[in-house]
């Protein structure tokens, strides 16, 4: 789309983890995908876009009661897994992955079969309104080059993500030290050099039992060398926990580990983080790691309870991931309402014997928040995406709680929060008429 895009209508988006600014009869001025103007309260459109001086534009504009919502942000999926998703829950981690993940991501050497699952599990994505997506490929470069194109083509915004595994691992699906190493830095130089600035090499250990010492070190290296993020996941099942301590026993904790490798900071974050002392959650504050909360796959895979409070409180950045498989979901609207019943577990689990607590679950205002500007934060793009901002991108889902194809049943009397919260509770990707990345339409439903 080029040319100046003018939206005009109620928009919704996040200022801070609780406050939630509701516009109404705003203004959105997009030109070449950057949101140039942002007006609020503008009674007549056309007078307003007059003093503009615009030559060339096109104006939409919202119905009552539709709105623009920020892009949802997914920190941590894997995109090879969603070839089984929503099947094969029955196991815990360690046992899971044995199963069912190693052998679906094995079968991605074969590129053809790459190619057509993963422009399958973009498209979903997009469609669910995830417009910007933090990936785990596999650990073949072919595929993963595959999935750059995929996601290039279908024009999602993406951090995406050779996987590396160099011990522990099945015989089928291992690589050497060296060959790991290689193959990420050929896989960084391709994605790089194509100049896409929405789509972003990102440095993918699997997780610290399935990566050697040496491994770490140089991927940590290579991070450095190419000033590109790093992703992995931590503290997400018991017996994980036990075994990765008993393979670095030099290391105080789990945490510490990925610290002693050189694989925290300001451009790293976790997955998951269920079981984390005070000690851990200080270790990745002081060193500003973010992580992607996973609620639905900590249900799904019995991982446990992830108190987000405790990171937010000591100034974690935190984000939402639907990490599929391990999560059922290809959606971050399912994983606000993950994070929100697991949050309302936690009460659960510390209240009295009236059922209370003061346990401050999450509310519409913070998960909304969690999926846009939090996530944006996790990703390094707090000044790129996550709202609606002169100098941000256009990542934008144009949302319509009262089509009569959705799945929100509107009964007049709503008030414009509540409107926002029946579209968090029983939306679906039946209500985001148009998804756009960088102002581009790239998916919806109308
Ligand atoms: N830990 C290591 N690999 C994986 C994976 O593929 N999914 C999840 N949920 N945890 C992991
Ligand atoms: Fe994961």
């Amino acid at each position: 789309m080029s040319g100046v895009q003018v939206y005009y209508g109620t928009l919704v988006h996040s200022l801070s983890l609780k406050e939630l600014e509701t516009i109404e009869q705003g203004v959105i001025v997009v030109e070449d995908g950057i949101i140039t103007q942002v007006e609020r309260n503008v009674k007549d459109v056309d007078t307003f876009l007059t003093t503009l001086n615009l030559t060339n534009y096109k104006l939409h504009r919202l119905e009552p009661k539709q709105f623009l919502l920020p892009g949802l942000v997914d920190t941590h999926a894997h995109a090879p897994q969603y070839v089984f998703s929503g099947s094969g829950m029955d196991l815990q981690l360690l046992e899971w992955l044995n199963k069912h993940v190693f052998p679906c991501e094995s079968a991605f050497k074969n590129v053809q079969h790459a190619e057509e699952a993963y422009t399958k599990v973009v498209s979903r994505f997009l469609k669910n309104g995830t417009t910007t997506c933090s990936w785990f490929a596999t650990i073949h470069l072919a595929a993963c080059q595959r999935l750059v194109d995929v996601v290039e083509k279908l024009g999602q915004r993406a951090y995406i993500g050779k996987v590396n595994m160099d011990q522990n691992s099945p015989d089928y699906y291992i690589e050497t030290t060296q060959d790991s190493l290689d193959n990420t830095k050929a896989f960084i130089e391709y994605t790089q050099q194509k100049k896409n600035k929405l789509v972003t090499p990102v440095i993918t250990p699997r997780f610290a039992i399935a990566c050697s010492s040496t491994l770490m070190k140089g991927l940590s290296a290579l991070a450095k060398e190419y000033n590109v993020p790093i992703q992995t996941h931590l503290c997400e099942n018991p017996d994980e926990i036990s075994f990765t301590r008993s393979l670095f026993p030099d290391s105080s904790s789990y945490t510490a580990i990925y610290d002693d490798h050189g694989l925290l900071g300001p451009n790293s974050y976790m997955a998951h983080c269920v079981h984390m002392t005070d000690s851990e959650i200080d270790l990745l504050a002081s060193t500003n790691t973010g992580i992607a909360h996973c609620a639905n796959s900590n249900f799904s895979l019995h991982s446990g309870l992830c108190d987000v409070r405790r990171f937010m409180s000591k100034g974690v950045k935190v984000g939402l991931g639907t990490d599929v498989a391990g999560g059922f979901a290809p959606s971050i609207i399912d994983a606000m309402r993950s994070s929100f019943f697991a949050s309302k577990t936690i009460k659960f689990l510390q209240r009295d014997q009236y059922n209370n607590n003061n346990y401050d679950y999450l509310q519409p205002a913070e998960l909304i928040y969690l999926a846009t500007l939090g996530g944006a934060h996790v990703l390094g793009l707090q000044d790129t995406i996550g709202s609606f901002v002169p100098g941000k991108a256009f990542d934008a889902l144009w949302i319509d709680p009262a089509t009569s194809q959705g799945t929100v049943d509107l009964m007049g009397q709503e008030d414009l929060s509540q409107i926002v919260e029946k579209f968090l509770y029983t939306g679906s990707d039946r209500n985001i008429l148009h998804v756009y990345v960088n102002g581009r339409r790239v998916s919806g439903s109308a």
